[in-house]
């Protein structure tokens, strides 16, 4: 048992649950990381693919971190060892490990949107894009703008569940959505929008066949990233869940609006690029970032549409910090017995430092974002799925069954996609991130 298990946070209501972990989900993830993924892995064809994932792994996989988090109502730490055995909470410092990680890179590119949408004002990057993105994409000055982020990150997790992250997400979320819908009702009225909507939405089966090998571990890895699975995010919100919510029902709302937000940033997105007869398949973390803000200077009223575009991505981005941020921060509180506001701060501030190389270098950031996005979300997720479907099953089939009026066979239908399907794509995807991560590592370090 924890230190701090006389008083634990809870949700104020099912919603704030709901848009926090919509909130962690929709981040750069669906904004910055999915077009260019969707750009560079064949549009339509690779979309299919990633919506075959969603449904078919995203929901089996977000409900084992679910029962997980509210059977044990602890941080992953606390909750593995609770859930699989007193050594798995070692298993569970990996989650912890991978949060920080993670967040340090995400605050700089986080700060690259503020940055961003602050240049929307003057049409900084208009003239030149590409020089615009290399002159503010690393630097002392970037690392200015990764910690003003991490200051909002911690600001709003030292307030707590309820006056903190579900306060500020009943905000961000609901302006995430409208903002977007405004965006593509303006997208739609463009001259060539058609031939965006085409690349995005009619898939090519010949490529589908062809760039399988490809499309299939990018689809998996973005699946699971874009859903915040693999390091414990879906643990954490679930433990502060009463037993009376169907686990299910909510784990497809969550799915489904992330998914539509998702799919509507593409929307946006490809037919401001087709207007302005821009490249979609230009590769790299400057992706977005460039070929948008050339395309923003090259269309009518660019400059409004590239400031509420990036101040999308900086609150989706912020919605996604804080829950990374908390990961980190309940184990502390846990586990530790530490006051939030202490433990806010000093992770926060652990995590700015571990991320300034990132804000220094961009091979560095690529190779953060190789190891934590692909080689250790992954691990989480099959040390997860193990253990859930395989080793603990009763207890976790038990736990789902709460809330749940008639599960009926739909509960062993979860447990054999668990250990099927769903640890088969993992693995799979697993094998190939780590190839990819050491790909990243002797790039890095032969030049
Ligand atoms: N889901 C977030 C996004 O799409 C990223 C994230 C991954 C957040 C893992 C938390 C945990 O940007």
């Amino acid at each position: 048992m924890g230190v701090a298990d006389t008083f634990r946070e809870s949700w104020a209501t099912r919603t704030g649950f709901i848009l926090a972990a919509v909130g962690s989900a929709v981040g750069l993830g669906n904004v910055w990381r999915f077009p260019f993924v969707v750009g560079e892995a064949g549009g339509a064809a690779f979309l299919v693919i990633y919506l075959l994932f969603i449904v078919l792994i995203g929901l089996a996989a977000i409900l084992v971190e679910f029962v997980i988090g509210r059977h044990t109502d602890l941080n992953p730490v606390g909750a593995l060892r609770e859930f699989g055995g007193s050594s798995w909470r070692y298993v569970g410092g990996i989650f912890v490990f991978t949060g920080i990680v993670l967040l340090s890179f995400y605050a700089v590119a986080s700060g690259w949107a503020i940055r961003y949408t602050l240049a929307s004002l003057t049409g900084a990057y208009m003239d030149d894009p590409g020089a615009y993105f290399g002159s503010i994409s690393t630097g002392w000055e970037t690392v200015g703008f990764q910690l003003v982020f991490m200051i909002f990150v911690v600001g709003i997790v030292a307030f707590g569940i309820r006056r903190g992250i579900e306060l500020a997400v009943k905000v961000m979320v609901p302006a995430i959505i409208a903002l977007i819908i405004g965006l593509i009702i303006y997208a739609v009225t463009l001259p060539d929008a058609g031939e965006g909507f085409a690349f995005y939405l009619d898939p090519d089966l010949s490529v589908i066949l062809s760039e399988w090998h490809r499309i299939l571990p990018d689809a998996a890895g973005q699946a699971f990233f874009t859903l915040s699975l693999g390091m414990g995010v879906m643990i954490t919100y679930a433990s502060y869940l009463g037993e009376d919510r169907n686990l299910a029902e909510d784990g497809g709302v969550i799915i489904g609006l992330d998914t539509a937000i998702a799919v509507a940033v593409g929307l946006f997105v490809f037919p401001v690029l087709a207007a302005a007869g821009a490249q979609y398949e230009e590769p790299g973390a400057g992706a977005v970032f460039v070929s948008l803000s050339q395309a923003f200077g090259d269309i009518q009223f660019g400059a409004v549409l590239g400031f509420v575009f990036f101040f999308v991505l900086t609150i989706a981005a912020l919605s996604s910090a804080i829950s990374l941020l908390e990961v980190v921060v309940a184990y502390l509180i846990d586990e530790w017995g530490l006051d939030r506001k202490v433990a806010s701060i000093a992770v926060g501030s652990v995590i700015f430092l571990v991320g300034i190389p990132t804000a220094l270098d961009l091979d560095v950031l690529a190779l953060y974002d190789a190891l934590a996005a692909n080689v250790l979300l992954l691990l989480g997720g099959i040390i997860m799925v193990v253990l859930v479907g395989w080793l603990q099953s009763e207890k976790a089939l038990a736990e789902l069954e709460k809330g749940i009026d008639d599960i009926g066979p739909w509960g062993n239908v979860w447990l054999w996609t668990v250990r099927g399907p769903v640890l088969l794509v993992l693995l799979i995807a697993f094998v190939l991130a780590i190839i990819g991560f050491v790909e990243e590592v002797q790039g890095f370090i032969w030049g």
